[in-house]
């Protein structure tokens, strides 16, 4: 087992590269179930999620192999069957159900579970795949999903969820007749699987705003591309760079994904320069709080609620910050409390009433982006920290140690044996 060992109070300075968007490439890669032939993916992260979805699209028969943030993948005959183990693993597998049922006509899956952030149902995915046309089963824990072929239709989505836009937009590709896509998730991530697909000969207008039309095509071929980068690491750097009274660029960024943060920054004071694909923050050790509401994009992001609640923990005032996405995805507060953060939760509203300093001591984390917060509450307190429950945040952040150590971050890995395991050697 692994865990973190940070020491605060050390400022972040220089330039770190941002990787390859997670959330876009996983999509990107089931996408290609779609299309036959060579695939060459460009800035891909090598994170566990991705190897994760490699092992998924290996054993519908994909081949494919990441070298250097290259990609390649070669699709030829495929099966419908996605392995139990891969799917329990990493929820985005469900986007596979979309592209194999409308390339073979079926699919099965294993239910996803819910996760440390809410149960996260899949109804609107499944409600609207039937509407498409398709069979889908749900029993003993297992979907299975049939279609002759699929047909276009109006969907209207009673919530803008990024998942189900994505796995309706792709069926609908192959699908016979015109798909329009009312209410639509409108991430960035989305019109970077619309530019795919359409480089693979689909034709999909209007990915990133909230009616997406698609008619649906015969066959799709393959095609080279390069994954836009990826905003929640940028975002979850800034914010490091700013708690720890630094002055970070990040580099490979496209500002326009980031707006909302980048205003909300402003309104707590810090200074930001944004370029054409690069922004610098310089930190500051007073700043105002700020209120901050998650939403569907363009609102601000969920998945850098965690971190940025962290950075209120040091303001010179109360921040309120709301969680509308979620069920529960506050599992960082407590332990932010133990680092002597002052946080009240009441549902989905947090109030965070800014203390002098965090002291470093012991925390876990929950889930990727708490795991996130928790590194830079430990980059910004006095002391040392060591955080466990490190395999939730290699999901998602390619060499974070390797990147926070090369801007002045005090932070290693450690190899450790939980005191449970040593009691059970004896
Ligand atoms: C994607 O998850 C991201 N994951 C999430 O990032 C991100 O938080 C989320 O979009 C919102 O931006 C990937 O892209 C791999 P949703 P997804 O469907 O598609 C409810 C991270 O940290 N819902 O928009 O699962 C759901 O319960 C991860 O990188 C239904 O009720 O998000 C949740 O409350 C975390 N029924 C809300 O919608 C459904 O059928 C948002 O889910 C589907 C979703």
């Amino acid at each position: 087992m692994r865990k973190l060992l940070v020491e605060g109070g050390n400022p972040l300075k220089g330039t770190v590269r941002i990787s390859g968007a997670k959330n876009s490439v996983l999509k990107l890669m089931a996408a290609s179930l779609l299309g036959t032939g060579k695939f060459e993916i460009g800035d891909v992260p090598a994170i566990k999620d991705v190897y994760t979805m490699i092992g998924v699209l290996e054993s519908l028969g994909v081949k494919a192999k990441l070298i250097d943030s290259k990609l390649t993948l070669e699709v030829g005959e495929l099966t419908g069957v996605t392995p139990t183990d891969l799917v329990q693993e990493m929820r985005a597998s469900i986007q596979v159900m979309g592209p194999l049922l409308a390339r073979l006509g079926w699919v099965r899956i294993t239910k996803p579970g819910g996760c440390a952030i809410g149960d996260r149902p899949i109804d609107l995915h499944l409600k609207n795949l039937r509407k498409l046309g398709a069979d889908i089963q749900e029993e003993h824990g297992f979907i299975t999903a049939r279609a002759k072929r699929l047909v276009g239709c109006e969907i209207v989505l009673d919530f803008p969820s990024v998942g189900a836009t994505e796995n309706i937009m792709m069926a609908a590709t192959l699908a016979e007749g015109t798909t329009v896509i009312h209410n639509a998730a409108r991430e960035p991530e989305i019109v970077d699987a619309q530019n795919f697909l359409n480089q693979m000969g689909a034709k999909i207008f209007g990915a990133g705003s909230n009616s997406i039309t698609i008619h649906g095509v015969d066959s799709l071929g393959n095609t080279n591309y390069r994954v836009i980068p990826d905003r929640i690491e940028a975002g979850s750097f800034l914010i490091a760079g700013a708690i720890t009274q630094g002055k970070l660029t990040v580099e490979n960024v496209i500002p326009q994904h980031l707006v909302h943060l980048i205003d909300k920054l402003k309104e707590n004071g810090f200074e930001l320069e944004v370029a054409a694909n690069s922004i610098t923050i310089t930190g500051r050790n007073k700043f105002y709080p700020a209120n901050i509401l998650t939403l569907p994009y363009p609102g601000f992001a969920t998945d850098l609620q965690p971190q940025y609640l962290t950075l209120t923990c040091l303001a010179q005032g109360s921040s309120l910050i709301r969680e509308t996405v979620y069920s529960r995805r506050f599992g960082h507060v407590e332990e932010l409390r133990r680092m002597g953060a002052n946080i009240e939760v009441d549902g989905n509203a947090a109030l965070v009433r800014g203390v002098k300093e965090l002291s470093g001591t012991s925390v876990r984390a929950s889930d990727l982006r708490a795991g996130a917060a928790l590194v830079i509450a430990g980059l910004a307190a006095n002391g040392q920290s060591e955080i466990t429950g490190v395999e939730h945040i290699e999901r998602g952040y390619e060499k974070l140690v390797d990147k926070l150590q090369a801007v002045g971050g005090r932070i290693r890995w450690e190899e450790w044996t939980s005191h449970f395991l040593k009691e059970n050697e004896k």
